[in-house]
């Protein structure tokens, strides 16, 4: 009898759960929240839908929305009141994300973290210190080694804060190992790393931009993001991280980078992370509003990809939406 292999015999209703392979649930999962210093009241983020910028006051209230969808993780990402030269508002005591975060720790039951980058307390945009004339010439952009001080400063003041974890995400080198020894030096060794180990220079990130109003003021981020030609390169920038100490490693971002995902899951033993990003989550979105896809099966789909290419856990605008129906 042909055809003797069929393997459509399990894919009936009754059978189909029994047989899957990978599960999606609402514990992988991390919501971003945009807390901002410089409004009153909450903003839409118009490209995309459904996310706000929420004030200071109202970070607990937000964090609260999340948890109640059964997502018990948020990343916090600050706007600041004011910007300067070397991001002084990132590793300000009473900093947006500083202040924010002693709040949700004592009125929540969220597990915490923090994005550490400088982008959207520079003046000029960038994930760090400027090298002198970096305007006039777009080949000098970040000064690599004075801004490990401060991302390790940022870091160690999300921790006295209150944060569960840190996420640095500014694709400077060695600034995983600096901020371990900054953590530790400061008593907070048992506080984790979830490395942005392997961020591409992406054009998926435009939608962030607007909401953390964090896009370069001039020139891109070539210089220091991930060359998306490259794969090898993403398994050296991993084992960078572990050998400086992260605890997690992210890919960023998620869906065009699935193959990304599966080989850093396959050389290390650590949890990885995918961040489906702010385009990712757009795209979606604009098809949906004209009737092209439909949103909540296209946003699973691609979370549940994440997953079967090896992710643990997922950064997602999505998370909220999703969660009530896993
Ligand atoms: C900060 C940061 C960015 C994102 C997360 N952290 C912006 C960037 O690198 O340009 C992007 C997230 C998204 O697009 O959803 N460096």
């Amino acid at each position: 009898m042909f055809p003797t292999d069929r393997p459509r015999r399990l894919r009936t209703d009754g059978v189909r759960p029994l047989v899957s392979e990978t599960d999606l649930s609402a514990s992988d999962l991390i919501a971003p929240v945009f807390v901002d210093a410089t409004t009153d009241e909450r903003v839409a983020i118009e490209s995309m839908p459904g996310h706000e910028r929420v004030p200071v006051r109202e970070a607990v209230d937000r964090v609260e929305e999340v948890l109640a969808t059964g997502v018990e993780a948020v990343m916090v990402f600050g706007i600041p009141e004011s910007k300067d030269a070397v991001g002084s508002r990132a590793y300000a005591a009473d900093g947006v994300v500083q202040r924010t975060v002693r709040d949700i720790v004592a009125e929540t039951d969220a597990y915490v973290i923090t994005d550490v980058c400088l982008c959207e307390y520079t003046a000029h945009g960038h994930c760090g210190v400027l090298e002198d004339h970096a305007e006039a010439d777009p080949r000098l952009t970040v000064r690599n080694d004075e801004t490990l001080d401060l991302l390790s400063e940022t870091a160690v003041s999300h921790a006295q804060a209150g944060a569960d974890m840190v996420a640095p995400s500014s694709m400077t080198d060695g600034m995983v190992g600096a901020i371990r020894e900054g953590l530790d030096d400061a008593g907070f060794s048992e506080m984790p790393i979830m490395s942005y180990a392997v961020k591409y220079e992406s054009a998926f990130y435009g939608p962030f931009r607007d909401a953390a109003d964090g896009a370069p003021a001039f020139g891109d981020r070539r210089h220091y993001q991930m060359d998306p030609a490259n794969r090898r390169e993403a398994l050296r920038e991993a084992r960078l991280d572990v050998e400086e100490g992260a605890d997690v490693l992210m890919v960023k971002p998620g869906l065009p980078y699935l193959d990304i995902v599966r080989d850093v899951r396959e050389d290390f033993d650590v949890p990885v992370a995918a961040y489906n990003v702010s385009g990712e989550y757009a795209m979606l979105h604009a098809a949906a509003d004209r009737g092209w896809l439909d949103l909540e099966e296209t946003a699973h789909e691609s979370l549940l990809s994440m997953k079967r290419a090896g992710a643990d856990l997922i950064l997602t605008y999505f998370a909220e939406d999703i969660a009530g129906s896993l």
